[in-house]
């Protein structure tokens, strides 16, 4: 090996090193989100069980939302309903079709419906849609503990097909 090609080669060597700090360092930036523990439990407290009744009743609830690394309070919104056993559930208010809030018995042309003012769309109480929107309205996960009704993530209807 010539004197110059040794020269060339660690003075190289050495470049790239150097230019690739930046990357290296900057990786740990890029994959710290995934690196963080997962949150033990998302489960928000919203309202007394006692204060659930068969006619839908809307909460909003704010929750924390870690989005990379973008942390945040987010406002949520539920309609939660008492079922003749006893059992509770939730619905999110957000319409299937262009993502407008729904609201209980709106219109009084659709009595017992959920109805959606921005194009008329139309829910039974168990979310299921019966006009304009393409799919039934989602549902959280919920849990009652201690007498309060918990809200949880939100996932597609499994009261309707
Ligand atoms: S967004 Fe609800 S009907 Fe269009």
């Amino acid at each position: 090996m010539s004197r110059r090609q040794f020269l060339s080669y660690t003075l190289g060597g050495t470049g790239g090193f150097m230019m690739s700090l930046p990357l290296i360092a900057n990786l740990r930036f890029a994959v710290d989100p995934l690196l963080q523990p997962k949150a033990e439990s998302d489960w928000v407290k919203v309202i007394e069980v006692e204060k659930v009744t068969d006619t839908p009743t809307s909460v909003n609830f704010e929750k924390n939302v870690v989005d990379g690394w973008y942390e945040s309070d987010k406002g949520f919104g539920a309609w939660i309903t008492k079922e003749a056993n006893g059992d509770i559930f939730a619905l999110s208010p957000i319409c299937k079709h262009l993502g407008c809030t729904v609201e209980w018995e709106k219109n009084v042309n659709y009595p017992n419906e959920y109805f959606c003012p921005c194009h008329a769309a139309r829910y039974t109480r168990d979310g299921k849609n019966l006009a304009v929107a393409p799919a039934p309205l989602d549902e959280y996960e919920v849990k009652v503990e201690n007498g309060f009704v918990y809200l949880s993530q939100i996932k597609p209807n499994t009261r309707v097909e």
